[in-house]
């Protein structure tokens, strides 16, 4: 599978199939499931059907999607990439990596990099990011990577009270 980004520690490729076993992994993480919800992903088969709905249908329709990231030795860190939900105008930065792989500034390097490559690859201007109101590790995140706070919403589907964040493309200020 070819990568579709790489940056200085990092490689980041479309998730396969072959990534069920780590998705049911982090999928179960409790960071996974108090910030960002309970996927129902417990074995491979639940992670293949994650991945047709998820994932694969987002390249499908979008372009983007989540993307695996791998260390440059192949472990599998975590995942980062673009969503487009249909109750948000922007295309929104989503992440998760395993706590083992944390504050070694993976999440902030290759969220950047997808962040660049959206805006360069598919046209993205304007990049939200959704949090629970209280997920300090990934608010403070997204401040890092140039993010203001927006707003207050209700996620539809019982998704819960979010803050809304957003990065403008550069010529946009
Ligand atoms: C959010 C997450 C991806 C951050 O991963 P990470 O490996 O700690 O991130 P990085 O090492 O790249 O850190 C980048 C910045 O994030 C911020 N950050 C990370 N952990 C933080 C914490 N506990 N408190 C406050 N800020 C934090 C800091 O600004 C940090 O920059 P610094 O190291 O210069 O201070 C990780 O905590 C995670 O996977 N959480 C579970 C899933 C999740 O909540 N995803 C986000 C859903 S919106």
């Amino acid at each position: 599978m070819d990568p579709v980004l790489r940056t200085d520690r990092l490689v980041l490729r479309r998730l396969d199939d072959v990534d069920a076993a780590f998705l049911v992994e982090l999928l179960n993480e409790p960071s996974f499931l108090r910030y960002i919800g309970d996927k129902n992903v417990r074995d491979d088969e639940g992670a293949r059907r994650y991945l047709a709905e998820g994932p694969k249908a987002s390249y499908a329709r979008y372009g983007y999607g989540l993307l695996l990231v791998s260390t440059l030795e192949g472990e599998k860190a975590g995942m980062c990439g673009l969503l487009k939900r249909d109750w948000l105008p922007d295309p929104d930065i989503g992440f998760a990596f395993l706590p083992r792989f944390w504050s070694r500034g993976y999440a902030y390097e290759s969220a950047a990099a997808v962040i660049d490559h959206g805006r360069r690859t598919w046209g993205v201007g304007r990049v939200a990011a959704i949090t629970s109101p209280d997920n300090e590790p990934s608010i403070g995140l997204l401040k890092k990577l140039g993010f203001r706070f927006e707003r207050e919403a209700v996620a539809p589907g019982g998704g819960g009270e979010v803050k809304v964040f957003a990065s403008e493309p550069a010529s946009a200020g």
